[in-house]
């Protein structure tokens, strides 16, 4: 039994087919799946699939990399499905300055808000960070110092120096496609560092479809795809990486275990 913490079956691709999709995904062993918003209309859509199927979850947030479009009335939006008790998370938030670097000031009070939200309705950030992950650090360990709140760096790109950083912070660090990819270094060094019950596994889909799919269209039924590369890593079986990551997860957004 797997868990995709990190799908956008509200992305315009799955618009036409969703319904084999999830079908696909649940023969596939994929028995969850975060629906994950990153702006109004993703949001909004995000309830609407999850509440369709079962064993699917919405989060909500505000993508760093949509804020130059974001305003005040986007917060409040948000906050009212943050407050929806089937929201199991908030995200993506973060920071990203690979495609802006000119709204530095903007993201960071955009992702400062969401951490606000985080500590006070008690749920968990899904981070996105993209060549920006000092200032992520800086953030959220100066935030952490006004009261705890937790979450999960999603498709981590950063260096295992850089995992362990942020896994002593409490964050979980979670793992998609590049990890099977064959030139990718720092995915597996993560994986190999990471703890077992520290780590979440995600396809991210539509985007990063791990080998032999790369660069087509991903989906959730790759999920066991992505828990395979991590067991041979780690020298574990995929049974073991699928009970831990799934064990993680609904301790996570689930609020179980
Ligand atoms: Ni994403």
């Amino acid at each position: 039994m797997f868990y995709d913490t990190h799908a956008h079956l509200n992305a315009e691709q799955f618009k036409d087919n969703l319904e084999e999709i999830v079908k696909e995904a649940y023969a596939s062993g994929v028995t969850y799946i975060n629906v994950v918003g990153f702006n109004r209309q993703t949001n909004f859509l995000a309830q609407e699939i999850a509440a369709k199927y079962d064993n699917l979850y919405p989060t909500a947030g505000l993508h760093p990399n949509d804020v130059n479009d974001f305003t005040e009335e986007d917060l409040v939006t948000l906050e009212e499905y943050v407050k929806k008790e089937v929201t199991v998370g908030i995200g993506e938030c973060g920071l990203d300055y690979y495609w802006y670097k000119d709204n530095k000031d903007k993201q960071k009070a955009f992702f400062i808000a969401q951490i606000e939200l985080a500590r006070k309705y008690k749920k968990p950030l899904v981070i996105h960070v993209r060549d920006a992950f000092q200032d992520t650090y800086d953030i959220i360990e100066t935030e952490m110092k006004k009261g705890a709140f937790t979450g999960v760096m999603h498709c981590f790109s950063g260096s295992p120096e850089m995992a362990l950083r942020f896994l002593n912070l409490g964050l979980y660090i979670s793992l998609g496609g590049p990890v099977t990819f064959k030139n990718a270094v720092a995915p597996k060094e993560v994986a190999k560092i990471v703890p077992l019950d520290k780590l979440l596994i995600e396809t991210d889909c539509p985007y990063l479809a791990p080998h032999p799919h790369r660069g087509k269209q991903n989906k959730p039924s790759y999920l066991p795809l992505i828990a395979q590369s991590i067991a041979e890593i780690k020298g574990i079986s995929v049974e073991e990486v699928a009970k831990h990551t799934t064990l993680n997860a609904k301790r996570l957004f689930l609020q179980q275990f």
